[in-house]
């Protein structure tokens, strides 16, 4: 209705539907409420169980896991009214619905968007109005949606891509919780890897679950910021350089230039860059076809952060010192790419 009347208003047509065009705000704020259950499902354990049992009975599930049957109740039946399960009120039985796999199958994004950043958009018009204080995101809620969000999502063509490459030392830059190190050593036997991550937090964490697996021996995590990274010896031999959902941090572009060019001396037997990361949307969301662009966008809006565009790095790309080699591009999380660099002075 408001957009109806907003285009009579000015003449101008909007380029794509937008959510106005299908549901009324009730629908808007229970899709919401939908889509903070989601989250809140998984982190209870709800979405395993019903993906192992196929049914759930809210008191049992509850006692055996320590948890609030009332708010079990009211997490499920916010998710009935998505169709994510079917809830069964008066036998507190709940199974799985017809949105369930969709939903099961991109839990990290809801959680990423809920629990990692629920702090900061909840309060997105305070930030607006210059008031930042008390709205820092949750790293550890991040790290759990992103390991997620990597076996999920991106391992799959990460490890085709690997697949063709040949390499003895890999540097993961912005390593977090150490997970994809450890599953590259671990799948080729004699090679050795380096975790460079800032957070010493993350680095603990890291260390304890490389120890865990089994490669403390073939694995070193060093804190460091990736924007001021030097040369030093361990260095000498990485001939693969992996970079996830870290690149929008080495932004603005000189500053990106400034880096991904100083990458080429701190790392000088690499032959392979894989950096991966979320853009920004350029014109309207696909309100149907896009998940996670939106969210992503606004989130790093409210923390002043610049974002570029698939086109912003295909413009800076040939300033680096590295050529895109190929490119991927993402369904879901949307505006995510891939890129296989290699040194630009190589055929
Ligand atoms: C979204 S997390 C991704 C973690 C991991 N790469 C993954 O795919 O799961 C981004 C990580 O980069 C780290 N990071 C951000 N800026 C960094 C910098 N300048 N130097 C080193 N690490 C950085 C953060 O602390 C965080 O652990």
């Amino acid at each position: 209705m408001h957009r109806m009347a907003s285009q009579a208003a000015t003449g101008e047509e909007t380029a794509g539907p937008t959510i106005a065009d299908v549901p009324n705000a009730a629908e808007i704020f229970n899709w919401s409420v939908v889509s903070y259950a989601i989250s809140a499902a998984w982190e209870a354990g709800v979405l395993e169980h019903l993906q192992e049992v196929g049914r759930l009975e809210i008191e049992a599930f509850s006692a055996a896991n320590g948890l609030d049957a009332q708010i079990v109740h009211a997490m499920v039946k916010a998710l009935a009214m998505g169709d994510v399960v079917t809830l069964d009120e008066e036998a507190g039985v709940a199974a799985p619905g017809r949105t369930f796999d969709e939903a099961n199958a991109t839990k990290a994004l809801f959680h990423w968007l809920h629990r990692a950043s629920g702090n900061l958009i909840g309060q997105l018009g305070r930030v607006a109005k210059g008031d930042r204080e008390g709205t820092e995101r949750d790293a550890r809620a991040i790290g759990i949606a992103s390991r997620e969000a990597n076996a999920a999502y991106f391992d799959p063509v990460f490890r085709r891509l690997l697949a063709d490459i040949d390499f003895d030392v890999v540097a993961d830059l912005g390593s977090g919780a150490g997970q994809r190190l450890i599953d590259m050593v671990l799948a080729r036997p004699g090679t050795r890897g380096i975790g460079i991550e800032l957070q010493p937090r993350s680095n603990e964490n890291a260390r304890a679950m490389i120890t865990a697996a089994g490669c403390g021996d073939r694995v070193d995590i060093l804190e460091r910021d990736v924007t001021a990274l030097e040369y030093e010896d361990s260095f000498a031999d990485v001939d693969l350089v992996t970079c996830f959902l870290l690149g929008h941090d080495l932004w603005p572009r000189e500053n990106a230039i400034r880096t991904m060019r100083s990458f080429r001396e701190t790392f000088p037997r690499a032959r392979h860059l894989i950096l991966c990361d979320t853009v920004r949307t350029e014109g309207p969301y696909s309100v149907r076809g896009s998940i996670f662009a939106s969210a992503f966008d606004v989130v790093h809006a409210g923390m002043g952060q610049f974002i570029p565009t698939t086109s912003d790095w295909l413009d800076m790309l040939p300033e680096t010192g590295w050529r895109c080699l190929e490119r991927h591009d993402f369904e879901v999380p949307s505006a995510t790419i891939l890129f296989h660099l290699v040194p630009d002075d190589e055929a």
